[in-house]
């Protein structure tokens, strides 16, 4: 059984997060100026031609985010406006044709609508996965964008992040590397995963840690895929909005809902000496789509470990968490107007 047929009703074992493609994908192309109208086809395979620029100057981008079937059956999509806007905003940093935002927004809804019987319950969700790449065949193109691109809405069945419980995460901080050049970290491109695959390995190599935290020049930004925060009860610190990292739709949304609940939260630059303090009694979570909020239990610095707190998942983080997962999975209400209905 491969991926893309393995039932998504009842899997035998857990599959790994993204590994099940669910059977209709939604695509469009670019072509002479203009995006041509979109339609849904089998997951499978495309043509490319191996000039196509996405393969040779790495011209593309994608954006993640879910759907999720409440308790009465109907399907909800969590804030897929911000994540079509990043997209758009990543097209536009990558000189890459920028989607039309309602074109996009109708993929989505086509892309769900076709797949509806591949929704899990939750805790599980339906993941939608655009991606954007450049497909003009022209290999001395480097310093010419690409006049030709393939939009796809790709969607994939997932299931609970914690299946195995809740378990905390082990960070490698690492002040050396950046994960990123310096314009690019709020573009969600590719180049930026394949960057940071090789620091991230060699810290799991060496450390047996989950995630790596770049905190270049000793100011902490991000992990490999996920915005860090630093936890206290009615208190929140993360990282100020700049160009240097991803801006997270689930750190925005945690950052309204703390507000919200009548916490502080500061949003400024912060440095490992400061947040080796904070976490000595405090908690420390990464946030993000696939998990919405990971506790960190432990960091590693310089060969040294720090235990996060006592070391499990914070009381102030597992509330945050399950506050927004509520809304999610609208068993709580939704007064920011989060969640469009399908
Ligand atoms: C580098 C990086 N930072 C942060 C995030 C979290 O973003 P979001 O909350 O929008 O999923 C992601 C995941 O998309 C990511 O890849």
């Amino acid at each position: 059984m491969n991926a893309a047929t393995q039932s998504v009703h009842a899997p035998p074992s857990r599959p790994a997060f993204g590994s099940v493609l669910a059977p209709t994908m939604v695509v469009a192309e670019f072509a002479d100026g203009r995006w041509k109208a979109h339609e849904a086809r089998a997951t499978a395979p495309i043509p490319m031609h191996p000039g196509a620029h996405v393969l040779h100057y790495s011209s593309t981008c994608f954006e993640g985010f879910k759907a999720y079937r409440w308790a009465d059956g109907s399907i909800h999509v969590f804030r897929m406006q911000q994540h079509i806007e990043r997209m758009r905003q990543s097209a536009r940093a990558l000189v890459l044709p920028e989607p039309d935002a309602a074109q996009l927004a109708a993929m989505v809804l086509t892309a769900i609508e076709r797949n509806r019987d591949s929704v899990p319950e939750a805790p599980g969700a339906l993941y939608l996965r655009p991606i954007l790449f450049g497909t003009t065949p022209n290999i001395g193109a480097a310093a010419v964008p690409s006049t030709e691109a393939t939009l796809i809405v790709l969607a994939s069945p997932v299931w609970d992040y914690f299946s195995g419980g809740i378990k905390p995460l082990r960070i490698f901080v690492d002040d050396e590397h950046t994960r990123t050049a310096a314009q690019m970290g709020r573009v969600k491109t590719g180049g930026n995963y394949a960057a940071a695959l090789g620091p991230t390995l060699e810290a799991r190599r060496r450390y047996k840690v989950d995630q790596v935290l770049f905190a270049p020049g000793g100011e902490v930004q991000e992990t490999g895929a996920a915005n860090f925060f630093l936890v206290r009860p009615g208190h929140l610190l993360t990282r100020s909005l700049d160009a240097s990292f991803l801006h997270g739709v689930t750190r925005d949304s945690l950052v309204t809902l703390a507000r919200a609940n009548g916490f502080e939260v500061e949003e400024r630059v912060f440095n490992v000496a400061e947040m080796l303090e904070w976490v000595a009694t405090g908690e420390a979570a990464l946030s993000g789509t696939a998990a919405v909020l990971a506790g960190v239990g432990t960091l590693v610095h310089r060969g040294e470990e720090y235990r996060v707190g006592n070391g499990d998942v914070g009381p102030v983080t597992r509330e945050l968490r399950a506050t927004l997962v509520a809304i999610q999975e609208g068993r709580a209400p939704d007064p920011n107007g989060w969640l469009t209905r399908v």
